[in-house]
């Protein structure tokens, strides 16, 4: 068992130099060593991964029912549109946090619609890279507390 799965959803490997206006210039490699140091430094055991594929991220979250005691997801457009995605989230028995770096909130009134946030355990949106690290820090204390559970819908 693993503590926490952290998935990077569609487009996020272009980060660096995908829209770096919008994301930065950090690449998904730069967040993920940066996640590494982060989760030596709480204790964490992690495991990352990254698909543009709706059903590859199905089944690594239906794996993670069993593999992991949480997960960290940046479902990237597909939080706005997949339903399928938002049945497994529901189904992870366990902390679940989403992120974004953006904030939606601000942008397109397409990214304003959240199908994951409503049975995550919370979301952290805005924050550039930090998202992902505030979102660990989220995880750890959820793992540490109550595992997130008074909270599943
Ligand atoms: C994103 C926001 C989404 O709307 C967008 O499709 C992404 C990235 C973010 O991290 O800000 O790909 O999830």
């Amino acid at each position: 068992m693993i503590d926490v799965l952290i998935i990077f959803g569609p487009n996020l490997n272009m980060l660096g130099t995908r829209e770096p206006q919008i994301y930065g210039s950090d690449t998904m490699v730069d967040i993920m060593s940066s996640l590494e140091t982060q989760a030596s430094r709480l204790g964490l055991n992690i495991s990352m991964m990254q698909s543009n594929d709706e059903g590859e991220l199905v089944i690594a979250i239906q794996k993670a029912c069993i593999t992991a005691r949480a997960i960290l997801f940046n479902l990237a457009a597909y939080t706005h549109t997949s339903v399928v995605l938002r049945d497994a989230v529901a189904m992870f028995d366990g902390p679940r946090v989403e992120v974004h770096m953006s904030n939606n909130y601000q942008r397109e009134s397409f990214r304003q619609i959240s199908l994951t946030a409503p049975v995550s355990s919370g979301a952290i949106i805005g924050f550039g890279v930090d998202s992902f690290l505030l979102g660990l820090d989220a995880v750890d204390r959820l793992l540490d507390g109550n595992g997130g559970k008074d909270q599943k819908s």
